[in-house]
């Protein structure tokens, strides 16, 4: 499974990539908003970090201006995947740009239909939002598993993309249920990252280490 950051904080981004186990990044407004930079600057900066898919995402409302913006979104650079909302309009904008070879992330989905016609629209990558599902007192990790079923069952070449990540357990139930990747806040990369008994294994071997000289 590839890991994203979930996250428009480049210091963030910085310290998750230099792990080594960063694959993309994932944005949406909300996070952009939080930054306090412009949009377009900050999606290229990821770009300069990261060197894999960086989903950006596009807002406008009504299909012409939708497929406008996630033109230009896209030619900001080649790794650039534009975001796009599950809905009518969303569904035709990912048909005509998927059809021009732009890829698109389909944002906002809560069920596997709608994993099924984003991907026959022509989505690289559909993104269920496990953690508000689960808050919704759904069970997030039924769209995970349901939609990899479908795209293997019918050979769409679609990936799931597991976002709305709260926690350490969520990602390992998203690897388990077969998701392609998951986007992941950096608190929760680094919690997966460190165990307790690890941090106190370390310390007994070095400890017990300073009892021998080493060659
Ligand atoms: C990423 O693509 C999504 O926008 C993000 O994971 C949503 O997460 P949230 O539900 O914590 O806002």
């Amino acid at each position: 499974m590839r890991i994203f950051l979930d996250t428009a904080s480049i210091d963030d981004i910085r310290k998750g990539a230099a792990l080594g186990v960063v694959d993309g990044v994932t944005t949406n407004p909300s996070l952009v908003a939080r930054e306090g930079v412009e949009y377009k600057d900050r999606v290229l900066e990821i770009c300069q970090v990261v060197d894999g898919p960086i989903s950006a995402e596009c807002i406008s409302t009504e299909v012409d201006a939708l497929v406008e913006e996630a033109r230009r979104v896209a030619s900001w650079h080649p790794n650039v995947v534009v975001k796009i909302p599950m809905g009518v309009v969303g569904l035709q904008a990912i048909k005509r740009l998927s059809a021009e070879g732009i890829k698109v992330n389909t944002t906002l989905i809560f069920s596997a239909n709608q994993a099924l016609l984003a991907a026959k629209a022509g989505a690289a990558y559909v993104s269920p939002f496990v953690g508000r599902l689960n808050d919704a007192g759904q069970d997030g990790l039924d769209v995970i598993r349901e939609s990899v079923a479908i795209f293997d069952t019918y050979d769409l070449q679609c990936e799931v993309l597991a976002a709305s990540i709260r926690g350490p357990r969520d990602v390992t139930e998203c690897a388990l249920a077969g998701a392609h990747v998951a986007t992941i806040p950096p608190a929760i990369l680094q919690q997966m990252v460190n165990h307790p008994l690890t941090d106190k294994g370390i310390e007994i071997f070095l400890n017990d280490a300073k009892k021998y000289s080493a060659v």
